[in-house]
């Protein structure tokens, strides 16, 4: 997959699907980028793809009369070579300057990818992946640097990964290194990504890319509510289905930079990694410092063809093998049924009627430990509260898992709150400077996980409870975002570390709970979405989506997630109505019907039920159990945006085209409707499906259902008056269709 011109020193990554090109630069020896795209042929030299004019006015690099790198496409733009655009690499050298060369020196081909410690990554076997790196040595240091391009076989898709080697002895200042720079030409090209903010995460927004700098980033301390780091970039043609599409993804849970800077030769500067802002990083003699990595994913195929790209890739490629082809369990979770008020016995009543459903997993949310009756205290202090819990989680647990339950629990480990033992013996420990003003968000602090024995601490309280009850699966939230960053052990020139050494902490303490509890399924959660990316899909292969359950604000937000992270990923529940969180009345069909395009499970009181709710609840978890391959594994296709429309509808098929299941919904009903039709598509042409809609059943040719579709009004034709089933009356509607091959 990697060929190399040895003469010319270009080198061309290619598979049946795409073709990554770059080469050496004559005079300065840097690295420059010639193509990404479709995948072309290979050839003895790439100077068709050489774009090189005299663009008078510039500065020239030193010793031409040519070269001003101001307008050339590069791998590593470095501040000092006549580029005035954004650096993806700055040094501050030990005089003051940032001036920086860095030049080509050798190659390396590795086979296979492995899975990595600390850092979350891609990893594929050697006959999926080549891993092609570049050497490039400083010409004014003993710094060099390795570029890391893998390329999968069988996916459109590169990641990239950078690393910087100080093999001297003098100590330099990193201001920056992003994992991906991308110089591309501009084709009209419209940007893509995902914003939000606590309870409307992934809302999808699509605008012209501007002349300038546009830009996502998130200064939080994790990848946040507001931005997903994740952007696209789509034709002004390019639909769900058809056009062509780049999708640029982070694996990565802390500040980061995505930004597209649009210069004025049209070409497109597309940065992705770790934000510069407050960003510096002492590289010390001997000492290496690696980027996340950032995947590229090209598709041909619209934008349903760059998410499944997306998801099948993470599915095989990040996610925890383990969990990728088991059954999750359909789960019911205590919190919005009791919020922080409850004891064993309530806990046990809810219990026992989830079996009686078919419920699998019983999930206890916050306010198990310490004394935690409201959200302003205990975190930290990770011992069961046992006014509400006489026989500690060790009884709660083994009882629940008598019932033939498993069990999991909420975790919030990052924080601290000032009533606890923890906050008391190490007021040090929490990230702020104590002589100014240290904010609380929630009532609560954060733990500086970048000093090793926080995470020990933390990792020895949940181990306690996990090594004393059966416990399957954990909750693992985090509520608030870093607001002034601050260490107590971290000096005055590595205070910027802060920030990116946290976030290693929290990957650190996962591996930890991991390597001892392998069997353990974690579901993260920041206040919902707010630290929903592929990085930690690593060790939790779900994350809850968002705290608003509603099932028509869901359409967006599990729509808008759905452009980058499988449906296995994405947790989702039936809720209590009216929701708590916008008040809507939503029924408990419309409610399912949208949670079951996800992870799948409960999150209301379910005691109160009667017996014909009860039965439906029944039937709806025998519903998805029975689809729940066809969902998680499926290929998954939208068919019509929730945003700013009325109407939404997607569909996921089997990979052998012989299942496939329709969400239709519709968010207000209107009187006297106008007809409605809806074109299916990635089905099998010739393949007959039945298509099961609640017990009825018609037969229909695959190109039929894609071409002329279904008809979602009624057929009144020969049925007399008063059959009529008004299918479309009233607001919140949704509608499940299930096809199968004949
Ligand atoms: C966060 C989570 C919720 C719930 C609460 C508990 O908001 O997103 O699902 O666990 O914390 O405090």
């Amino acid at each position: 997959m990697i060929n190399i011109n040895e003469k010319n020193l270009e080198f061309h990554l290619k598979n049946e699907q795409i073709s990554y090109i770059f080469r050496v630069m004559e005079e300065t020896e840097i690295m420059e980028q010639l193509y990404f795209g479709a995948s072309i042929d290979e050839y003895d030299q790439y100077d068709f793809l050489i774009e090189r004019e005299s663009k008078p006015g510039n500065n020239q690099i030193e010793g031409s009369q040519i070269t001003n790198l101001d307008d050339i496409k590069q791998e590593l733009p470095v501040y000092g070579t006549t580029d005035f655009r954004q650096p993806a690499l700055e040094i501050v050298y030990p005089n003051g300057d940032r001036i920086s060369h860095f030049a080509y020196d050798r190659y390396e081909i590795r086979q296979g990818k492995m899975r990595l410690k600390g850092l979350p990554s891609t990893f594929g076997s050697s006959e999926d992946v080549e891993i092609l790196v570049i050497f490039l040595k400083d010409r004014y240091s003993d710094m060099e640097v390795e570029l890391h391009y893998a390329i999968y076989k069988d996916f459109p898709v590169i990641t990239r990964q950078n690393i910087i080697r100080n093999h001297g002895t003098t100590t330099y200042q990193l201001e920056s290194f992003l994992s991906l720079n991308l110089d591309m030409p501009n084709e009209n090209y419209e940007w893509l990504h995902l914003h939000g903010a606590w309870a409307r995460e992934a809302q999808l927004s699509r605008d012209k890319l501007i002349i300038g700098t546009q830009q996502i980033t998130s200064t939080r301390g994790a990848s946040s509510h507001m931005h997903n780091p994740f952007f696209a970039l789509a034709t002004p043609e390019t639909t769900e289905n058809q056009g062509r599409a780049y999708g640029f993804s982070l694996i990565y849970s802390g500040n980061f930079l995505a930004q597209i800077q649009l210069d004025t030769y049209d070409i497109a500067r597309i940065q992705l990694g770790i934000n510069p802002f407050q960003f510096s990083w002492e590289l010390a003699g001997n000492a290496s410092f690696t980027t996340p990595e950032a995947v590229m994913v090209y598709s041909e195929n619209g934008l349903n063809g760059m998410s499944q790209t997306f998801h099948n890739f993470y599915k095989e490629h990040l996610i925890n093998q383990k969990w990728v082809h088991k059954t999750r369990p359909v789960l019911i979770n205590n919190w919005e049924a009791t919020y922080f008020d409850f004891d064993e016995e309530k806990i046990l009543t809810i219990a026992s009627k989830a079996k009686d459903l078919g419920i699998d997993l019983f999930v206890l949310d916050d306010g198990w430990f310490g004394t935690r009756d409201t959200d302003d205290g205990s975190l930290g202090n990770w011992t069961p509260d046992l006014r509400k819990l006489p026989n500690g989680i060790t009884g709660l647990a083994e009882k629940i898992v008598d019932l033939g339950l498993q069990f999991g629990l909420w975790f919030e480990p990052e924080m601290v709150s000032v009533d606890t033992p923890l906050f008391s013996e190490h007021p040090d420990w929490r990230i702020g400077n104590p002589k100014k003003h240290i904010s609380h968000g929630r009532n609560q602090f954060v733990l500086d996980f970048s000093r090793p024995e926080v995470v020990e601490n933390i990792f020895e309280q949940m181990d306690k409870i996990l090594s004393t009850a059966p416990i399957s699966y954990i909750k693992w939230d985090m509520n608030r975002y870093i607001s002034e960053s601050f260490s107590a052990t971290l000096g005055r020139k590595n205070q910027g570390e802060l920030f990116h050494r946290y976030i290693l902490g929290v990957y650190a303490l996962y591996e930890k709970i991991l390597d001892k509890y392998p069997g353990l399924l974690i579901e993260s959660c920041a206040g919902g979405g707010g630290r929903f990316d592929s990085a930690l899909l690593y060790y939790a292969p779900q994350a809850w989506a968002s705290d608003d359950t509603d099932a028509v604000e869901r359409l967006r937000i599990q729509y808008g997630t759905s452009m980058v992270y499988p449906l296995s990923s994405i947790g989702s529940h039936v809720s209590e109505v009216p929701n708590h969180q916008v008040g809507r009345l939503t029924s408990l069909e419309m409610r399912a019907n949208v949670a079951m395009f996800g992870t799948f499970g409960y999150e209301l009181d379910i005691t109160h039920f009667d017996e014909a709710e009860s039965a439906e609840i029944r039937k709806q978890i025998k519903t998805f159990k029975n689809y729940q391959t066809l969902i998680h594994e499926g290929d998954f296709y939208r068919l019509k945006s929730p945003f700013g429309n009325n109407e939404t509808a997607w569909l996921v098929v089997s990979k052998d085209k012989k299942e496939a299941l329709v969400g239709w919904y519709q968010v207000l009903a209107k009187p006297n409707p106008a007809y409605q039709r809806l074109r299916l598509t990635g089905l099998a042409a010739e393949k007959t499906y039945i298509v099961n809609e609640d017990g009825q059943e018609t037969l229909r040719k695959g190109k039929d259902l894609m071409s002329a579709g279904v008809l979602l009004g009624e057929n009144l034709i020969n049925r007399s008056e008063g059959e009529q089933s008004h299918k479309r009356y009233g607001d919140f509607q949704s509608r499940l269709f299930y096809l199968s091959e004949k």
